[in-house]
């Protein structure tokens, strides 16, 4: 038995794995992969083979695999002190530095950066923010918080509720009290109502949805609205012109504040700093994570703009020290790498990268799978790319998820050594490949992308389980 063999069968003893079918991988019937190097935007297993990474680990590995710089860094504050917690004050030289770092790229009207170590503590951190808020503004009734249906938030108790996902809430009992879900900006699955709707009507139609949830609920219970600029984990899908546009406006006339999930958008993805910053989005809160460390170390942040920070002050004026934190808020470790992480973004226009490469990159599968038979859809923005499976694209028809032609796709992806993802609700590939990406590179992932969609399109021919349309 291979090294690599053995290892996958220890595994399966004592690993509890995320998003995994647990019977199946326990028992042996649902592969492993020990993953032992990365460099570039490639990564290898034990066995020694070799992946194109086309979604950046879960986006977030933004610089590309193996990058010395980052770990000298973590290693030389490591040498000088790993960690001392940030309570009452404490801080560490890499916090206070990163903590500039980010309020500069954020650019106006932003005020202050609290650290967690994942997206969803960081949105966690955002609800608690929200009741504080409206608790010491003397409206304690105005708790709720609207999310959109396809969102997607993180996978905790809250975090996991304000996510827009059936996987994340059934069987947990979630979502829970105080959190709604308003219409997907998702325009290629408008329903047959809204066939005729340009995208621009498309969004006044999101916008007046919200307002409608926003009277049904009655404005004074609603707190606030989180979404990513770009629907991620739902779909990959950028929104139909004008939306933020329209649902600021709604937003605004009902005092509701604005977080804007930028975990995924966050330093460089779609070709800017933030994604607000491509869509004119003007956030009240933003939540980071991913791109900040490029996953080199755990961290994540909520940047709190100057309307909300006045709040927290008088607050803890009236009430004492905020109650809360976590023992690894500013992790040194963490902040000195996402220090280093974002002078590489900086130096090397890795953001402009993600504009051009990224515009090369949407060329490209426009070109591959705009006619193909089996694509209904294909999107993106930036380095952010997605190609929806349809039995029959003139007609927007999706495939009897029974044939879970996503997974297929994806497997024959990796048959190529490619990695795209199937996202999880809807037949879907999901590209975010690291903002280091060539064209050349982008041509390789293409091609092998190419190579597996034809496989399953062939197979589903061959079976009959495709009609020529
Ligand atoms: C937009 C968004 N928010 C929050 C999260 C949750 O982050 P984490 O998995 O680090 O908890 C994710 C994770 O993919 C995300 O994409």
């Amino acid at each position: 038995m291979s090294l690599h063999q053995q290892l996958i069968d220890r595994d399966r003893k004592v690993t509890f794995h995320a998003s995994t079918h647990l019977r199946d991988f326990a028992h042996g019937d649902a592969p492993g992969r020990v993953i032992t190097g990365g460099q570039g935007i490639t990564i290898v297993d034990k066995d020694g083979r070799e992946f194109i990474d086309g979604f950046a680990g879960l986006y977030c590995v933004n610089i590309g695999y193996g990058r010395s710089e980052v770990a000298e860094a973590i290693y030389e504050q490591a040498m000088k002190l790993s960690y001392y917690h940030t309570y009452v004050g404490h801080s560490n030289e890499p916090q206070i530095e990163l903590s500039e770092k980010i309020l500069e790229l954020a650019g106006p009207g932003m005020s202050k950066v609290y650290y967690g170590m994942s997206g969803s503590d960081a949105n966690e951190t955002q609800l608690k923010i929200v009741r504080y808020y409206n608790n010491v503004l003397g409206r304690p009734q105005k708790k709720k918080v609207i999310s959109r249906m396809r969102g997607y938030h993180g996978s905790g108790i809250a975090s996991g509720s304000l996510t827009g996902l059936k996987a994340f809430h059934d069987h947990f009992d979630l979502p829970i009290e105080t959190i709604r879900h308003t219409e997907a900006p998702y325009y290629y699955h408008r329903a047959a109502e809204q066939q005729g709707m340009t995208e621009r009507e498309f969004s006044v139609y999101c916008a007046q949805k919200l307002e409608e949830m926003i009277l049904a609920e009655g404005p004074e219970t609603v707190a606030a609205f989180i979404g990513e600029p770009v629907l991620g984990t739902g779909g990959i899908v950028p929104p139909p012109e004008g939306y933020w546009k329209a649902i600021q406006a709604v937003l605004t006339k009902y005092d509701v504040l604005l977080i804007a999930d930028e975990v995924v958008c966050g330093f460089g993805r779609i070709g800017t700093d933030f994604g607000s910053h491509h869509y004119g989005i003007k956030p009240d809160l933003i939540t980071v994570a991913k791109g900040l460390t490029s996953a080199y170390q755990p961290l994540s942040g909520v940047i709190v703009g100057d309307r909300v920070w006045r709040v927290l002050e008088q607050g803890t004026g009236e009430f004492g020290p905020i109650g809360h934190g976590w023992t690894y808020s500013g992790h040194a470790l963490g902040c000195a790498a996402g220090l280093a992480n974002l002078a590489i973004i900086e130096r090397e226009g890795l953001t402009q990268n993600a504009a051009e490469t990224g515009a090369y990159l949407q060329r490209q599968m426009q070109a591959a799978f705009g006619d193909h038979p089996i694509v209904g859809n294909v999107r993106g923005v930036g380095l952010l790319a997605a190609l929806e499976f349809s039995a029959n694209p003139a007609k927007r028809e999706h495939f009897d998820p029974a044939l879970k032609i996503g997974p297929r796709i994806a497997a024959a992806a990796m048959d190529e050594n490619l990695i795209a993802r199937a996202m999880p609700q809807g037949d879907i590939l999901g590209f975010a490949p690291p903002l280091t990406i060539s064209r050349a590179e982008v041509d390789e992932v293409v091609a092998r992308a190419k190579r597996a969609v034809d496989k399953v399109a062939d197979e589903l021919t061959r079976s009959g389980e495709l009609k020529a349309s």
